[in-house]
């Protein structure tokens, strides 16, 4: 059935397109297509190139948060960034201004991400970004670079994040300077993993902080229950709310094609308890959301019936 599943799924990675707006990421190839599935027992599903380097995009959000968290405590950070689902599109200004004091809505969309990247401890920004390489390379046993040719190509053409960046400090959400926090905030979505990298971050947040496999915690109970909860309302941004409706799972895209998935308890063939998955396909829809990768996710929940409603 899996197998059955990926083919179809297989069939849409021409539907989307690269991130056209980032010019390195512009030149990816569509039609690549990795999944990966790891249980609480250390079983493997996995099709496609599942070492396979790409960056992490906006699932870098999710880390960055956690981080966050874990070294302020959560509700330093919810002072700063709010909770809600917006229904705008990842790069959306209008709240900012339309919506008084002016805090980020949600740390998923890139107003909260890049406030959240502002509270990340270090002193520069590439010491914040070794913070949260080293945070992930605990969970994936793999070592995590920037990519400094997606990196260099989309600081150069970051115009609508450095908007967003100056409307944060000019209403005091930003704990560090513009150019500072836009750096740590491009490099860490320029960090490098696998599908097999994001499927162990996933199994980690369904072992809610402990990695099942080795029962090391890495994040609490309380700060991994917060962030499957803003990745179920806010993870896919403007359809959040349809995919939450149609699979039913904590998700997080990023433009790269990537897409982070968690489930805390269920059944994939051989595959059951605690499961993280993985996908990459860069072909992306206008919201930013894999297409591939969604129908592949979408079959999977309704195959096996994942959702957690
Ligand atoms: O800031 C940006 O626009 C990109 N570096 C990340 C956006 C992204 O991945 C949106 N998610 N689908």
């Amino acid at each position: 059935m899996l197998e059955q599943i990926t083919n179809e799924a297989k069939t849409y990675t021409k539907e989307g397109k690269p991130a056209f707006y980032i010019p390195v990421l512009a030149l990816q190839s569509v039609e690549q297509f990795a999944a990966c599935i790891v249980d609480e027992n250390g079983n493997y599903f996995e099709v496609g190139n599942t070492d396979e380097l790409f960056t992490l995009q906006s699932i870098s959000k999710v880390i960055n948060f956690m981080v966050a968290c874990e070294y302020h405590g959560l509700q330093f950070v919810l002072d700063k960034v709010d909770v809600e689902p917006t229904g705008d599109p990842f790069n959306s200004i209008i709240r900012l201004e339309s919506t008084a004091p002016g805090k980020p809505f949600n740390p998923m969309i890139n107003a909260g991400a890049i406030t959240v990247v502002s509270m990340l401890p270090g002193k520069t920004a590439k010491d914040r970004v070794a913070y949260v390489a080293d945070f992930l390379s605990r969970i994936t046993g793999s070592t995590h670079q920037v990519n400094e040719a997606v990196y260099c190509s989309e600081i150069e053409t970051t115009h609508r994040n450095r908007a967003i960046a100056h409307y944060l400090k000019a209403n005091d959400y930003l704990l560090c300077d513009v150019e500072e926090t836009l750096e740590a905030y491009i490099r860490l979505c320029s960090l490098e993993v696998s599908t097999k990298d994001i499927a162990k971050i996933g199994l980690m947040l369904a072992g809610n902080g402990a990695y099942p496999l080795t029962d090391e915690e890495f994040i609490t109970r309380n700060t991994a229950k917060v962030t499957k909860a803003l990745m179920t309302t806010c993870g896919l941004y403007n359809a959040s709310g349809k995919y939450a409706a149609s699979i039913g799972i904590p998700m997080k895209s990023g433009v790269s094609g990537g897409v982070l998935c968690t489930v805390s308890k269920g059944r994939v063939e051989h595959l059951e308890g605690k499961l993280g998955i993985g996908v990459f396909s860069p072909g992306i829809d206008d919201i930013g959301n894999s297409v591939a990768g969604m129908k592949f996710i979408e079959r999977l929940s309704q195959t096996y019936d994942l959702s957690i409603f």
